[in-house]
């Protein structure tokens, strides 16, 4: 009776396991560890243009400008996309973004935020 217990307890726990590394797989579209290359131009550009170009645009005063590449790399490689986005995530200001979105910008600044 004992071991019976043990048993299902050990398969339930190897279920449940199983099924969180499932549901943390959907949140990670890029792989734990990022394991699939984002593509700037595939990946990033169309989340920095749903929610971050109705402000970092060209000469809307000091603020980075994401309508280029070098915009968004000169921010990526100084940090602040890095903590803006991921670590303080209060960009996009006032708005919200989905954790997708959010691993995906991770994922871009992990490979060296490529042209690509
Ligand atoms: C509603 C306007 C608005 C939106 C939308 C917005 N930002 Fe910003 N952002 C600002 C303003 C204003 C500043 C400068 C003041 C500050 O640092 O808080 C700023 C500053 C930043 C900075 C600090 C460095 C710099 O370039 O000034 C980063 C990085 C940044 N934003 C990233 C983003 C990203 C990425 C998005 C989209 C996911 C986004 N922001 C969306 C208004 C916005």
């Amino acid at each position: 009776m004992f071991l019976k217990s043990k048993k299902i307890a050990v398969f339930a726990s190897v279920a449940i396991l199983f099924f969180s590394a499932c549901q943390y797989e959907k949140l990670q579209p890029f792989g734990i560890g990022c394991n699939s290359e984002v593509s700037y131009v595939n990946d990033i550009v169309p989340v920095i243009n749903a929610n971050c170009m109705g402000c970092h645009y060209a000469g809307n005063g000091t603020i980075g400008n994401f309508a280029t590449y070098a915009g968004l790399k000169t921010d990526a490689d100084n940090g602040t996309l890095n903590s803006r986005v991921l670590v303080l995530k209060d960009m996009p200001q006032g708005g919200s973004m989905s954790d997708e979105n959010r691993q995906k910008i991770n994922c871009w600044i992990k490979q060296g935020a490529l042209n690509n």
